[in-house]
């Protein structure tokens, strides 16, 4: 396993962008694990299925998925879905298909995999907890669930997606309380995990905190690439 940076929380607290770029300042590779949630909901909801469908379905649908990342694009059986995997809908599907064991077990796997060859900054819900334990350096992100919303909001309609300032706030509540709620691999700070409220810092303010956490608490240099 390479060097691993860890950053949890819930949607709209900024994780992508700050794990994005602080990937870029550190010489490591990003880690989207969102993106993996949500290439596998796009793919069950191409062939039509939803929250009913059962685990012997689920399992061998799985079968047929192959998911993998090429220059921060992600590719679904070699198609680039990269702007197709950021629809409200999957958004709402991701969530709903990742709260099953099976399509857990299954991302768990390629998710290891990609730290054993790469300096990694992973970003999701539960890299520190469940994915990388081990991790050099954790951190979970927060925010207020107003100010998220408002984020959310704005990152989708500079996408040109159909959304309002409710709909992004109802949507917010509702993936906080299924992320945070599930059985397995539940939404959840690590007890070692540096804990950060974003509600009052813009994303410099962010990116530059964890930096100096990274190369001051954790001792990270950084690579030479
Ligand atoms: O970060 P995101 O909005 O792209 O994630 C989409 C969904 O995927 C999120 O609502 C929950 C799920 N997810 C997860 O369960 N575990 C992760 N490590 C990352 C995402």
């Amino acid at each position: 396993m390479k060097r691993v940076i860890t950053i949890d929380g819930p949607s709209g607290a900024g994780k992508s962008t700050v794990a994005k770029e602080l990937a870029k300042r550190l010489g490591f590779e990003y880690l989207d694990t969102g993106a993996l949630y949500r290439a596998v909901a796009l793919y069950l909801r191409k062939k039509g299925h939803d929250e009913s469908i059962t685990d012997d379905k689920l399992g061998s649908e799985l079968k047929e998925v192959e998911i993998s990342f090429e220059k921060a694009r992600v590719f679904l059986n070699g198609e680039d879905v990269s702007d197709a995997i950021r629809t409200p809908e999957i958004g709402h599907y991701s969530s709903v298909f990742s709260a099953r064991p099976v399509v857990r077990e299954f991302l768990l796997g390629l998710q290891r995999e990609f730290a054993t060859t790469h300096d990694t900054v992973a970003e999701g819900r539960d890299m520190g907890t469940v994915v990388f334990p081990g991790a050099d350096c954790k951190f979970f992100l927060d925010a207020s669930t107003e100010e998220r919303a408002r984020r959310r909001f704005l990152q989708l309609k500079a996408m040109g997606k159909e959304i309002t300032e409710q709909d992004a706030l109802k949507d917010v509540v509702e993936r906080d309380r299924r992320d945070s709620s599930r059985d397995i691999a539940p939404l959840k700070k690590a007890d070692d995990a540096i804990y950060v409220d974003t509600t009052k810092l813009s994303l410099r303010e962010t990116i530059d905190l964890l930096y100096h956490h990274i190369t001051s608490r954790c001792g990270i240099k950084g690579s030479d690439r």
